[in-house]
């Protein structure tokens, strides 16, 4: 069986120049194993032919809402039997239609017509990108559970190079498939019914209206988490620092200090079955932030630093019967047995530590290499691997401790 097979995909394209890379999207789905149906916009008709797109894929394209003779209302049709609506590439003229609700064309009324979930894939020159209103636009879907996946940077239209080049299609497919594929594969939904806080990102503690002190963490160790327990069924709630590139269908709280994710993990810790603390939340803050810019004519600037709460610890001392609790350690020498202490004095039920002066570990990097320690005593080394891969393995081990404790409590 192929990962996609049976999956009902809408592939909407619109005009970017971009949308000639939608051809080999919708080959590799229907690869796959997936039906895809393919929805052209007129902006897309004026870069890619409507013939292309019906030789590949599972039926002919379709371009309007009025020129379907075997159907009057296509949009409820289609928009009812998806299983997934994927927008690549999207224009920044779609996404602001996908944010307020605007019916302009067969694939706008389609997205309407959906309860499937939406993955949109942005491709547009870096200026159009870096606009507030695009950026408020994807914010505001990805709040609404929409699946982004981000652009990268190359060779843009006209010659130009920089950021908000289309995603490569091999990435968006694989994206496609670990949001269909689990269930498909008769697996794990073995978080089904279950709330999951994962906190993310490098905290930032202001030293004056302008300026902070941060950590090199992108968050991105969190996101995957969250992916994770978010695809394994779980009801995710992810308190991060850096809500851009954080996967659709996960609630987010936005954070920026230590002091504010201490409050939003206080407010919803309580409430979780599961726990993991992998944000760099920062051990100090300055003592006294200035509310103004400090001007350079001022002088020496000498700043005094206080401790700020260990988060972790504060979930630790106040754990809930049956909750597991699960911490990072970011070492660079002893790194299993201070992560081993850390595990003891913060009550945890697992801990992930990391050697972050290896190449490739940690901070900034899209791999890993971890040891998970649980506090039975189980061991696990993972070798350098994708921050995905660290996240399904440190969710199998929460998942088994959460068994584990269920069991004990009613045999209590
Ligand atoms: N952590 C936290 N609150 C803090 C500092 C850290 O909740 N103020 C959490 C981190 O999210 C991580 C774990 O504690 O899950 C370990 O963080 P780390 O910085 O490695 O260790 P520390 O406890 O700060 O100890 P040390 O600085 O001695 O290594």
């Amino acid at each position: 069986m192929t990962t996609l097979s049976g999956r009902r995909i809408i592939l909407g394209v619109t005009g970017g120049i971009a949308a000639y890379k939608a051809v080999e999207i919708c080959r590799r789905l229907v690869d796959a194993g997936a039906h895809v149906t393919p929805v052209l916009t007129a902006g897309a008709l004026k870069m890619v032919g409507e013939a292309t797109f019906s030789a590949l894929a599972s039926e002919p394209a379709r371009t309007s809402l009025f020129n379907d003779p075997s159907s009057p209302i296509p949009h409820t049709v289609m928009g009812q039997n998806a299983d997934l609506v994927l927008v690549a590439p999207a224009t920044a003229r779609v996404i602001s239609d996908i944010r307020t609700g605007r019916s302009a064309d067969l694939l706008t009324a389609t997205i309407l017509a959906t309860r499937a979930p939406l993955m949109i894939c942005p491709a547009m020159h870096t200026e159009m990108w870096e606009q507030v209103s695009v950026q408020e636009n994807l914010e505001v879907l990805r709040g609404r559970g929409v699946h982004v996946v981000d652009p990268e940077s190359g060779r843009l239209a006209g010659g130009d190079f920089g950021f908000g080049r289309l995603a490569e299609p091999a990435s968006i497919v694989a994206a496609v498939e670990s949001l269909l594929a689990p269930n498909d594969l008769g697996g794990q939904n073995d978080l089904a019914g279950r709330r999951v806080l994962v906190t993310a990102g490098g905290t930032r503690e202001p030293i004056d209206a302008v300026r902070f002190v941060g950590n090199r963490s992108s968050g991105r160790q969190g996101h995957a988490l969250a992916r994770n327990a978010a695809q394994r069924g779980a009801e995710v709630v992810l308190i991060t620092t850096n809500a851009a590139g954080a996967p659709g269908g996960v609630r987010i709280v936005d954070v920026s200090t230590a002091e504010e994710m201490h409050r939003a993990c206080t407010a919803e810790a309580p409430e979780a079955d599961v726990v993991v603390m992998a944000a760099a939340v920062a051990d100090f803050r300055p003592h006294r932030a200035v509310d103004r810019k400090l001007k350079k004519d001022e002088g020496i600037l000498s700043v005094e630093f206080e401790p700020t709460a260990d988060i972790l610890a504060f979930l630790g001392a106040a754990k809930p019967d049956g909750q597991v609790l699960v911490g990072f350690a970011a070492e660079t020498d002893n790194v299993e047995s201070n992560a081993a202490a850390k595990l003891d004095r913060k009550n945890l039920d697992i801990i992930v530590a990391n050697d972050v002066s290896k190449p490739g570990v940690g901070f900034e990097h899209e791999t890993n290499e971890v040891v998970v320690l649980r506090a039975d005593g189980v061991r696990q080394h993972l070798p350098l691997c994708s921050k995905g891969e660290v996240a399904r393995v440190v969710l199998d081990a929460a998942v088994e401790t959460l068994n584990r404790l269920d069991n004990s409590q009613e045999q209590a």
